[in-house]
């Protein structure tokens, strides 16, 4: 099997609430810089600008907790077979997670620079991690003393494993390097003809890879150059393969995503709809739905087979639980808070305690549910006014070291409909 990969990019502000797209993964206070899906194709987590990461349940479509730990962008996420999460940080910190935990289980610190890609092993003993300190490290699950990969003479952008276990490593230097699994032995080497941002490798082996020149660049198991497809005129900052190697997904740094056919090398189609540009990509295990992670702080699915943006329905979502709300603009605004709370105590918390009762209640005291230390330490009533000023500066300032994704409304008009909403609704 081959290792997922999640790659790379550059830096945008925080955008505003506002629209609606009720199909979508919604959670997240900036843009979505790496996705992941579990083998099983009922987990996604995603990593973002806005410093957490997030697990979200794909049969929910809801939010199941907010991991948050990197001081700085996270950029790049994986999930293994057993359920743990591994998110990789500007910070160049590298944390595992066992879902449920408010903490990593462990965490990697040696990195000197941003890490921006992961990969796992496909018998999940070992994590790659690609730097901007121009090295990789593979970390050993069980313990074992890590590996440092040198070589490459700029930031490492991109990593993924072969099928044989050995490692693939995409540069902004231009090399591409494939690491044999004998300590000692030297890579191979294959010089391309523009800065690396992204690798990925289909089941048999074939390797693409793809950068500043727009192009995705095929490589043969063995390093030779066997082909490029033009998918776009601008950077490419994200690439991931289907399942079944037939697909290859290339976003560009303006906004097109191409689904390329592997066999023809060709672009197949190029992905329309809402949310691009996308900073990450990946397959779900039905090898054509892909899920992208945006600007738009959304996750989003689309099927890759029609390049169609993909509604709630088609993935046996619940049904609109605001329906019963159609019109009311409050409950509009509550659409960027759905993923995380639910509004009836016996529906019980997601990723954000329930905001059942929320008004009069202290910070931090919703039964059963585990705060940050740094809520339980504020002393905050929740009443119309604290919850407006809330959302009005935003939760990284006004409960300073909580959990809860960065957003701010910034419209006085609808943090008004949001409270008014919520006195009607959480009594
Ligand atoms: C991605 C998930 C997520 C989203 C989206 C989100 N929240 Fe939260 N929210 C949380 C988490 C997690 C906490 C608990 C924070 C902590 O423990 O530090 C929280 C805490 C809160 C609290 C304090 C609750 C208490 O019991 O003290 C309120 C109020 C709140 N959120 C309201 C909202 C509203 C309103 C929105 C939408 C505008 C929203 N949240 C969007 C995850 C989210």
């Amino acid at each position: 099997m081959k290792g997922r990969i999640v790659a790379v990019a550059t830096l945008i502000g925080l955008a505003g609430i506002g629209g609606v797209a009720q199909a979508q993964l919604r959670g997240h206070g900036g843009p979505v810089r790496g996705v992941a899906v579990s083998a099983d194709g009922r987990v996604a987590a995603s990593g973002s600008f806005d410093e957490t990461a997030i697990r979200w349940s794909l049969t929910r479509n809801a939010a199941e907790q907010v991991l948050r730990f990197h001081e700085g962008a996270v950029n790049a996420i994986a999930i293994l077979r057993d359920g743990r999460t591994v998110t990789a940080g500007e910070d160049g910190r590298i944390a595992v997670w066992t879902p449920g935990r408010a903490e990593p289980d462990r965490v990697w610190a040696e990195h000197k620079a941003p890490v921006v890609a992961l990969a796992i092993s496909a018998d999940e003993a070992t994590i790659a991690s690609a730097s901007w300190d121009r090295t990789i490290r593979l970390w050993s699950l069980a313990g074992a003393p890590a590996r440092v990969l040198e070589g490459h003479t700029q930031n490492v952008n991109g990593v993924a494993f072969a099928p044989d276990g050995r490692l693939v490593s995409a540069g902004y230097d231009a090399t591409l390097r494939i690491w044999p699994r004998e300590r000692e032995a030297a890579p191979v080497v294959t010089t391309l003809p523009t800065p690396l941002n992204a690798v990925a490798v289909a089941v048999d082996g074939e390797i693409v890879t793809a950068g500043a020149d727009g192009k995705v660049y095929v490589v043969a198991p063995n390093g030779a150059r066997a082909a490029e497809v033009e998918a776009g005129a601008t950077p490419i900052i994200a690439l991931a393969v289907s399942g079944d190697g037939r697909l290859v997904a290339a976003a560009g740094i303006r906004g097109a995503v191409a689904i390329i056919d592997r066999a023809t090398r060709t672009v197949a189609r190029t992905l329309v709809g809402p949310g691009l540009p996308v900073w990450s990509l990946a397959f779900l295990p039905d090898s054509h739905t892909l899920i992208t992670g945006g600007t738009d702080r959304m996750v989003r699915r689309w099927n890759a087979a029609t390049g169609e943006h993909v509604g709630s329905v088609v993935m046996g979502a619940p049904e609109d639980p605001l329906a019963a709300y159609a019109g009311d603009r409050g409950a509009e605004v509550f659409r960027a808070c759905i993923a995380c709370h639910t509004l009836a105590a016996d529906q019980g918390p997601r990723a954000g305690p329930t905001l059942a009762g929320i008004f009069g209640r202290r910070i931090a005291t919703a039964p059963g549910y585990h705060y940050s230390e740094a809520l339980k330490k504020l002393d905050i009533v929740w009443t119309p006014e604290t919850i407006a000023r809330l959302f009005e500066v935003g939760p990284m300032t006004y409960t300073p070291g909580t959990k809860m994704p960065e957003q701010k409304i910034t419209s006085a008009e609808d943090r008004q409909a949001l409270v008014k909403f919520l006195e009607r609704v959480t009594r």
